[in-house]
């Protein structure tokens, strides 16, 4: 059992649990990721280990509550425990050891970018992190980033920061020159937009994917991306792969295969609560 020691929100549907768990807090690296099961029952859910503090033993999860799992998920407060938290799963990122490197998040996707600029911080790279949200308070890990190099923040809205999506804000990065590899992380639509920026300029470009996954063993074939034509498994050779070879029309594809699944768990779920079977 995992104890939950604080809980944050940190925009209207994500938030933060931090958990027990030393051993992962203590080996875990850059773009690894672990799988959850609330309970005894319930789905495996993969999480990025968004942070880790050694000396108390935890590791931080950024969960965005949009189906019944995840929405069961965020329901512990401090006190409650998970069961069981497999990991750390996943290769560690391809981490630059000199240079400029520029960091892009999109909405819940920034919490994934977080370890990757501690990472590239450690190693002494200059990070640039440019993150985005729907407006002002969609957008998470500003502060955390801001430790780690310069930080600019966009929102659709124009709430906060400049108006527009990151790829806008990143496209003025990119003209600035000096970047020697590009992060990017959020929903599938900005990455591929990401990578049709940075294809013609030709800098290497790494997305980290989340595809549906199941054992995340390598044993279920459900993580099956397509990468430079050939089939990949996301939790085993991932979940961060060369952007520009990636088939993002596939993941697309695969992402939606479940989705009536999921809405009709989650209406299941609604009514649950509604009547009060669950809280
Ligand atoms: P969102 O739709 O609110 O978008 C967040 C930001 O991404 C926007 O503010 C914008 O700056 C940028 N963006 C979105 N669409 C874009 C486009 N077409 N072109 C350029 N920029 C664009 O995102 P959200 O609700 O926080 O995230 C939800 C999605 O992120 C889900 O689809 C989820 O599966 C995905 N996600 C991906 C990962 C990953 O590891 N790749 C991790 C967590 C979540
Ligand atoms: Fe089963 Fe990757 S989650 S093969």
């Amino acid at each position: 059992m995992h104890l939950i020691t604080a809980r944050t929100q940190l925009s209207p549907n994500v938030t933060r649990l931090d958990v027990v768990a030393p051993r992962i807090a203590e080996i875990r690296q850059s773009g690894q990721f672990v799988i959850v099961r609330r309970a005894a029952g319930a789905e495996r859910i993969p999480l990025t280990i968004a942070d880790a503090d050694r000396a108390k033993g935890t590791i931080a999860l950024v969960i965005q509550a949009v189906g019944k799992s995840t929405r069961e998920l965020v329901a512990l407060q401090p006190g409650a425990s998970i069961q069981d938290i497999s990991g750390p799963l996943g290769r560690p990122t391809e981490l630059i050891s000199a240079g400029r490197a520029l960091c892009i998040g999109g909405g819940v996707g920034t919490a994934v970018v977080h370890p990757i600029a501690q990472g590239l911080h450690g190693n002494g790279v200059g990070v640039v992190s440019v993150i985005g949200g729907r407006s002002r308070e969609w957008v998470i890990f500003e502060e955390e980033l801001r430790r780690l190099g310069e930080v600019r923040v966009c929102t659709d809205d124009g709430s906060y920061g400049r108006k527009g999506f990151v790829t806008d804000v990143a496209r003025d990065v990119l003209a600035e020159g000096g970047i020697d590899v590009v992060y990017a992380v959020g929903p599938v639509p900005m990455m591929r937009a990401v990578v049709n920026l940075t294809r013609p300029l030709n800098v290497r470009t790494v997305v980290s994917l989340n595809p549906v996954m199941v054992d995340g063993t390598g044993m279920c074939g459900g993580c099956r991306v397509n990468v430079g034509g050939e089939t990949r498994f996301a939790c085993v050779d991932g979940p961060e792969f060369d952007g520009l070879l990636v088939d993002f029309d596939l993941l697309s594809d695969r992402l939606g295969t479940y989705r009536s699944h999921e809405q009709l768990a989650l209406s299941r779920h609604d009514e649950a609560c509604r009547i009060g079977l669950k809280s």
